[in-house]
């Protein structure tokens, strides 16, 4: 037997009704926000994910699907959906629609990551990306889009935010930083010492315990904002105080991501069941232009699909179970084409239903019919065939009538 490559998961039949209750969440929320579906390749040119996600990033440095084509091209199975979204973007000109554009996708990432729970070599995201905006007002209606999106499948995870400042902000900052963690760094393990040259900032994400403590002794951020910035995220935080979004601050959430200016935030699960966040996202004001199109302030975020799952499991949140099938069609008699004309009469009229396609008893097939869940079974018999006529049976009263098959479709549709 060939088993699935490690870190990643099969979505069985029996659980894709989780899936589409997210998903048909997740749209319904899109269509308040006016915000529309966008799809990129799964597979993007290694060079676009180096660019934009960045090259002190774990993600480039250690956790790239890249191979060569048979082209001899370089070539990435996207980690993240940031970047195939501003490809895209700047590739077809949107830049010269109004603006902002606002975008959402659901997509596979890639990372060769160590698998375990919530982790995966192979996950999913929803993602929002707003373009061509800046300031308080999206920056707040990112977090609002995130907020209501978890809040319509019960969940109100913690918001946790920081302000990584603008690009002289940083500048000052990421001084300090190496100023502060020089003297320590042999104290401090080894990708902490790469960071240290590449991009300090991302040391203050360092999971190592000894390197925490060194990390707890670090300048903030927000001793390095200017007034503006300052401003900015002051405004924000009023905004969000009104809207009873609850968030906290914390500074040293820095995102593993390189493409980040000013707000950053992830949502996190409130008891800790996952040790990692549910979502995450934040601002790229320089990210655009730095792909090559007009410079385009962008906020957005992604929400890994997995873990969210995983968290409303462990909350026991009930997910809507598809649709109800309308009817299984028992038949008694052996003519096919009695049998699939009847429904493909039904489906016609767009009522689901399924017929026996391995030829189970008459006893088997009500027993299946009750198994599925189907709302009604249609019994088709000699005698009541000769009169042009079935037998209806509602599964869940029990009731049963005959009718004219002329007359199915409505009598079904009816209830
Ligand atoms: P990210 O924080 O790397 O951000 O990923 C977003 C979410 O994807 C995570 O919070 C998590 O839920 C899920 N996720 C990430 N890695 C894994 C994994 N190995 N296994 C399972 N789930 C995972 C981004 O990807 C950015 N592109 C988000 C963004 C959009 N920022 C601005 N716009």
């Amino acid at each position: 037997m060939i088993n699935i490559p490690k870190g990643t998961k099969d979505m069985l039949p029996n659980e894709s009704y989780k899936w589409n209750y997210i998903k048909n969440k997740a749209r319904e929320i899109a269509r308040k926000y006016n915000i529309k579906e966008i799809s990129t390749p799964v597979f993007e040119h290694t060079e676009l994910f180096v660019r934009g996600v960045g090259n002190s990033s774990d993600i480039v440095n250690k956790e790239m699907y890249t191979f060569l084509d048979k082209g001899e091209r370089s070539i990435t199975l996207k980690p993240e959906g940031t970047a195939g979204a501003v490809r895209s973007f700047i590739e077809n000109s949107m830049f010269n629609e109004p603006m902002p554009i606002k975008m959402f996708y659901f997509t596979p990432c890639y990372r060769y990551e160590k698998p375990q729970a919530g982790r995966l070599r192979e996950h999913h995201q929803f993602g929002v990306e707003l373009f061509g905006a800046t300031g308080t007002r999206a920056d707040a209606e990112i977090l609002m889009i995130a907020t209501d999106f978890y809040k319509s499948l019960g969940l109100t995870p913690k918001v946790v935010l920081n302000n990584l400042g603008c690009v002289e902000c940083r500048k000052n900052y990421v001084q300090k930083l190496k100023e502060y963690f020089s003297p320590q760094i042999n104290e401090m393990c080894e990708d902490c010492k790469n960071r240290l040259k590449t991009n300090p900032l991302r040391i203050l994400d360092c999971k190592v315990e000894d390197c925490k403590k060194i990390i707890n002794g670090a300048p903030k951020i927000s001793t390095c904002l200017c007034d503006d910035c300052k401003n900015n995220f002051n405004n924000l935080l009023s905004v969000l105080n009104s809207l009873k979004i609850n968030y906290e601050i914390n500074e040293t959430l820095v995102r593993g991501l390189d493409y980040y200016t000013n707000l950053v935030f992830e949502f996190w699960d409130d008891d800790g069941i996952n040790k990692a966040a549910l979502g995450g996202g934040g601002r790229y004001d320089n990210l655009v232009e730095e792909l090559g199109g007009k410079s385009t302030p962008v906020v957005g975020f992604g929400i890994g699909l997995e873990r969210l799952i995983m968290y409303m499991e462990s909350k026991n949140i009930v997910f809507e179970q598809d649709k109800r099938l309308d009817c299984y069609i028992v038949s008694m008699i052996d003519d096919d084409v009695m049998i699939l004309n009847i429904a493909k009469n039904l489906r016609d009229n767009g009522i689901s239903c399924e017929t026996d396609l391995v030829n189970r008893s008459v006893k088997s097939q009500f027993k299946y019919a009750n198994k599925i869940n189907a709302k009604f079974t249609i019994i088709l018999g000699e005698d009541e065939l000769k009169n042009n006529s079935v037998k209806l049976k509602n599964m869940d009263s029990g009731e049963e009538i005959f009718v004219n098959l002329e007359d199915l479709v409505n009598k079904i549709k009816e209830n």
